[in-house]
């Protein structure tokens, strides 16, 4: 877990924008609505978004790309970010913004069933990480979870 968080940490402070090649990628693979949606995340987040759907076959990336919107909401850089994943992995009480980071699932997936994202982009939003939920397909779940976790 750790190391995990270490490597994430300074992923997401040391993340480049993406380039206009990258954001060409974006305006292919999501429409109007959820593009506004990705590009609201901070730069680490849609640098993190980009490297998970560039490792999952294209009818997953739309899921890939949205699956942390959720986290912009939250208003918190990386410094938090961490220090609220160990508080809530010491089992302590949370609230405010580390509440709403650590619960950035269930927001995201609101966010991205208004936009028209598909029922798979919200389901991976809202349950990531965490098992395949009842009806969606196990391999796709596997590869995005895969992708989000390497
Ligand atoms: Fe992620």
């Amino acid at each position: 877990m750790l190391s995990h968080l270490i490597r994430r940490f300074f992923g997401h402070i040391t993340a480049r924008a993406l380039s206009p090649s990258e954001q060409h990628d974006i305006s292919e693979w999501l429409t109007a609505p959820l593009r506004e949606l990705f590009y609201a995340q901070p730069v680490g987040d849609q640098r993190h978004a980009y490297s998970v759907a560039a490792r999952v076959p294209p009818h997953l990336r739309e899921a890939a790309l949205l699956h942390d919107v959720g986290k912009s909401m939250c208003g918190i850089g990386a410094v938090q970010r961490s220090l609220a994943t160990v508080w809530a992995w010491l089992g302590l009480p949370v609230w405010g913004a580390w509440e709403c980071y650590l619960t950035h699932g269930h927001r995201g997936a609101a966010l991205i069933e208004i936009a028209g994202g598909s029922e798979l982009s919200v389901a991976f939003a809202r349950h990531h990480p965490g098992p395949t939920p009842e009806g969606f397909d196990g391999e796709a779940w596997f590869a995005l979870s895969t992708a989000d976790d390497a």
